[in-house]
């Protein structure tokens, strides 16, 4: 900074370099008084000022002091923008993306095995769920990290600040469809079906061996049958003697009819209801054997009895116990006469003749089976 002090008649002028448009102007009296202003004359210098001529221009003087140093000028303009700072670094990863869907559901289980001759038996239990799905993809990228500030004026600013962290990544893509599962367990076997139809019939088969002559079966089942013969046999021995005991002394037997009595006496009535609740009736001989047997018990018991015979419905029209009108008879001479108007019932005495009686007399019990 240069400071010149410049002298005038009436004036200092006070200019500053460093600021040429600020100009100080200030009145300096006291300089002023001490210069003569008259015409120009050579010589001497004068006592004074205002006699001699303008002395000769002195010397160069010494420099003057060196300047106090200018205060700091104003700013300078602002420099160019830095270049752009170095792109941030990447973005933290983003979060795990969210588990993939379900997988696809397995393929049905194999078809049941078929039943024998039936129908194929119901399909198969469901195949297991698939698998998980893969994992997702790992996110994008963080977005850029912001611009970094405007370099310092002048030089190149300095490299951007990290960029801020990037956003959280976007959700992962789906998973990738699971494995399919697991074939299902075979099912379990159908039930049998029901029989199919009768088949095509077969081709001829091949002529059969020579069977056996069967002579031997013969043979064998005649010594069975013979065996047998001889079990029946004995069996009807038996019989027919257990038959003579059950009968000794008040059974008799005619072709398949059996005549008992179990020594009971009273009237028709009750005669015929006792023979009846023993699942026969009362003997009802129809013809001269079984007579003869009925005949054999009376005279066994001595004791006339009742038959299965009687003309209560219609008079002189003997029936037996069913209805029917009876088919055989043995009476005495001169009977029925129904005596006294009052027989319908018939006795049977131990020389095996008939006579009608009433059927409110007491005779013996025989029941036929
Ligand atoms: C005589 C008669 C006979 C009659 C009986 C009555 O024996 O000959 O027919 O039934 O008496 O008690
Ligand atoms: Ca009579």
């Amino acid at each position: 900074m240069l400071l010149l002090s410049i002298l005038s008649a009436f004036t200092v002028v006070t200019i500053s370099i460093a600021n040429p448009t600020q100009v100080v102007q200030k009145s300096e009296p006291n300089i002023c008084t001490i210069v003569v202003c008259g015409p120009a004359q050579s010589g001497l210098p004068g006592r004074d000022g205002r006699d001699g001529k303008e002395g000769p221009k002195g010397e160069k003087g010494n420099p003057g002091l060196q300047g106090l140093k200018g205060s700091q000028g104003p700013p300078g303009k602002m420099g160019p923008a830095g270049p752009e700072g170095a792109k941030g670094s990447q973005g933290e990863k983003g979060s795990k993306g969210d588990v993939g869907g379900r997988g696809l559901q397995g393929v049905p289980g194999l078809k049941g095995d078929r039943g024998a001759g039936g129908p194929a038996g119901p399909k198969g239990d469901k195949g297991l769920s698939g698998e998980k799905g893969a994992k997702g993809e790992i996110g994008l990228p963080g977005t850029a990290g912001q611009q970094g500030l405007p370099g310092n004026p002048g030089s190149p600013g300095p490299k951007g600040d990290k960029g801020p962290v990037g956003e959280k990544g976007g959700k992962g893509d789906k998973g990738d469809r699971g494995l399919q599962g697991a074939t299902g367990s075979q099912g379990p076997t159908g039930r049998t079906g029901s029989s199919g139809p009768k088949g095509d019939k077969g081709s001829q088969g091949e002529k059969g061996t020579k069977g056996d002559s069967g002579l031997s079966e013969i043979n064998l089942l005649k010594t069975q049958v013979r065996t047998l013969e001889r079990k029946l046999d004995t069996l009807q021995n038996s019989f027919s003697k257990y038959k003579k005991v059950i009968m000794f002394p008040n059974g008799r037997i005619v072709g398949e009819k059996v005549f008992m009595t179990n020594g009971y006496e009273s009237n028709f009535e009750n005669l015929k209801q006792r023979c009846s609740q023993a699942g026969g009736q009362l003997a009802s001989p129809r013809n001269s054997a079984e007579n003869a047997a009925i005949q054999q018990i009376v005279a066994m018991h001595n004791k006339a009895a009742f038959l299965g015979i009687n003309d209560i419905q219609t008079e002189r029209q003997f029936q037996y116990l069913n209805g029917q009108a009876i088919t055989y008879s043995n009476w005495l001479p001169g009977e029925p006469n129904n005596d006294k108007g009052i027989e319908d019932c018939v006795e049977v005495f131990a020389h095996g003749k008939w006579n009608d009686k009433s059927c409110k007399e007491t005779r013996l019990i025989i029941c036929e089976f």
